[in-house]
Order: structure tokens, then sequence, then C-alpha cells
């Protein structure tokens, strides 16, 4: 059996990493085909994660890197349609929700070639976020759905998709974490400003409708900055960096970095106070780790993070930070628990459900 792998984006490379280590239990029954699209191509967006989590070198990389959604859509395409056009594989694993999963997805489905979904079934029903529509879209075209819970298993169930088809599987996502925690490394930065365990905050923030505009921007960061005392470490998004430059003062307890390596990006995490982000992936990451989340987005499509976890979603409202700021201060956050599945199984339970039975219907 052949399989392409696809993975594009940053949290593609580490939802993939968990698959590609169950296949090597697998070697005779399982071939594949690592495809990178190249839509993140920064070292610190890609090659570093591929380095850390022994992701080996992809078989071809198409190099699409940025553009419209249009523009880096079609590329993916066209690229893969090539590869596939060579030689036709028996089945195409997308994971995620980015331009490179329903571009592969399309291209695959449209060549006859069954797709299987990973994290599939999440959903905001927030049209206005690109990642939603990539992953309705992907849903609506895809053979065998992955799940991370068991209501996104019922979603897709309500959508019509027959049951046979759906598997809760857990979070590869999580399994990379799981499998990194004693490598995790202390970055420099630390080490430089003193500041170590549970005295400072992570801010992650990258999404369009909060880093677009640097007015926007600009008073989110200042917002978040105002309401503790304590270091607030940002490591920048290529995408936040560019609207970013713009703003001339920023307040005196942000901290600027560039991207950091997943396993000092966890140990940042691991050891901080709390966690503001307007990132999917993160929220989860948090959740596992036990760290206060607070989301600057208006929904969610990890409702569990919510339900279960650390995290708390307060949108564009900046006045509710203090409030949360102070829980998170005076020890007085959720009790939280690790949803179910999210044991570090994952990347093995779908890699035994292709086996065992997924391998019968695919030609
Ligand atoms: C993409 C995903 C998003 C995911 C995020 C993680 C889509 C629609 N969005 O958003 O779901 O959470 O990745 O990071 O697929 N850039 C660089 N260097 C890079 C990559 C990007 O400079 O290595 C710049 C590009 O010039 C571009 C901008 O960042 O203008 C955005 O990159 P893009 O991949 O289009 O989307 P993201 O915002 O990263």
């Amino acid at each position: 059996m052949l399989i392409d792998i696809i993975a594009g984006a940053r949290p593609n490379f580490v939802k993939i990493a968990s698959i590609i280590h169950a296949i090597k239990h697998h070697k005779k029954k399982i071939k594949y085909r690592l495809i990178h699209t190249g839509q993140h191509y920064d070292s610190a967006m890609s090659k570093v994660f591929f380095k850390e989590l022994n992701i080996p070198i992809p078989n071809y990389n198409l190099k699409v890197g940025s553009g419209s959604h249009a523009v880096q859509t079609a590329k993916i395409m066209i690229e893969y349609e090539k590869i596939i056009n060579k030689k036709k594989s028996n089945l195409c694993i997308v994971v995620g929700d980015v331009n490179s999963t329903i571009a592969c997805a399309l291209t695959a489905k449209k060549l006859q070639i069954k797709v299987a979904h990973v994290e599939a079934g999440l959903r905001s029903y927030d049209l206005s976020m690109p990642e939603e529509i990539n992953r309705m879209a992907t849903d609506s075209i895809s053979d065998y759905f992955f799940c991370t819970s068991m209501e996104a298993c019922k979603k897709l169930l309500n959508e019509g998709k027959k049951r046979k088809n759906i598997f809760f599987v857990g979070n590869t996502m999580i399994d990379t974490l799981l499998s990194n925690i004693k490598k995790l490394r202390k970055p420099k930065i630390l080490k430089d400003f003193k500041s170590d365990r549970k005295n400072y905050y992570v801010l992650t923030l990258h999404r369009p409708n909060n880093v677009d505009k640097m007015i926007k921007l600009k008073k989110l960061i200042e917002a978040i900055c105002h309401s503790t005392n304590h270091l607030v470490i940002f490591p920048m998004h290529p995408r936040t960096r560019k609207i970013f430059n713009k703003i001339k003062s920023q307040p005196h307890n942000l901290l600027l970095t560039e991207p950091f390596p997943y396993l000092e990006f966890n140990y940042l995490i691991k050891h901080c106070m709390g966690v503001i982000t307007d990132s999917g992936g993160i929220t989860e990451e948090a959740t596992v780790l036990s760290i206060p989340c607070i989301t600057m987005r208006e929904n969610t499509e990890r409702p569990e993070t919510i339900k279960l976890g650390t995290n708390v979603l307060i949108g564009n409202d900046i006045k509710a930070l203090p409030k949360y700021i102070k829980k998170i201060e005076t020890n007085n956050w959720k009790v939280s628990k690790i949803p179910k599945k999210w044991d570090g199984k994952t990347g093995d339970r779908i890699i035994e459900l292709i086996i065992k039975k997924i391998s019968n219907d695919l030609q």
C-alpha cells in the first residue's frame, strides 16, 4: 500500500510526526511518500520542526511559498497532480485545516484516490475564517475521518457521513507533545532574562482578524501587557511581524522574539503562568500541560479545551482580560481534565485502522 502524507504549514509538521513514527513499525505493509507543499518555508517555521521531531526529509517539496489563498491553493494542486500522474498512491492523508489540506484532498479525490482526514469533524461554523472553509470542504470530500473527540464524530454523523468510516482516535498533536516532553529545551531567552518558572506569559497571535490591521494589533498587545506586571513573551509569526514592524512604541513588559523551535516553545508553555493566543493547537497543548489559556477568538472548533481543558474564550473583549489575569495570578484558574484518548497513542491507532479496516477498500 502506498500512502501520500501531506504537510505544508507549521502545525501540520507536529501532527504528521506521530503518524510517520507509527508507520515505522509496519514498514512491510505501508510505504509512504512525504509531500511538503512549501506553504511554510522559513527555517524557523519548517526546517527546524523536521529536525527536532525526527521527520525524514520529504520525498517531494512543492515549494509553493506565499500567495493569496487562490494562488497558494492552486499552485499546490498543480504540483501535487504532477506527482500523482507519475505514480498513483492508494490513499492520501491530510491533516488539520490549512490551505495545503484542502488543496491536496481535492487533487487526490478528483484523481480517484481515497482521502483520509486527520482532525476531521472540527467545526466553529465561522466561515469568516479560511481554516473553517478548509475543514468543511475537506470533510465534504474525504472518505475516512480520524477524530480528536466524540463531539467531532457526532458532527460528521449529523452531516451524513457513514459511521463505519468515522474513527475516534485521539490527537496526533498530543502524541508529539507527550513523546517529546522529556526533551523540551529551555530557550536561551529565559537564561538571559533570569525569568523562569511561572513568572511570565506566552503570547501568540497570527489570525488575520487579530493581526492584519496595525491599530487593532497595537490595542490588543497593549491591553494584554497592561493587564499584568509580568513579562509577556511574544514569539512572532511572520504574518504578524509584517504588521507589527509599523508600530512605533511597545509596552515595557513585552519581549518580542522570533518563532521558537518546537522543543523550546513547548518548554516555554510548560513553565509559564498562562498563555494568551488565537491559535487552535496551542489551546490543546496548554490543556494537556495544565496551563491556563486565554483565547482571543469569538469561537473555537475545539470545544473540549473549554469544557474539559484550561481554555477560556474572550474574543475581542479586552476588558475581560484583567479578570482572567487575576484568576491566574491568584491561583484561581478552573480545574481541568485531559480529553479522552489524548494519550500519546493516536498515530498507532490510525495506522492500525488503516491496515486492519481501510486497506481492504483501497484499490
Ligand atoms: C497558516 C494556516 C493557519 C495556521 C498557520 C500556522 C491557512 C489558511 N492558514 O496561516 O491555519 O494556523 O499557518 O502558522 O493555511 N510567511 C513567511 N514565512 C513562512 C510562512 C509564511 O514569511 O515560512 C508569511 C507569508 O509571506 C504570508 C504570511 O506569513 O504572507 C502568512 O502565511 P500563510 O501560510 O499564508 O498563512 P498563515 O497565516 O501562516
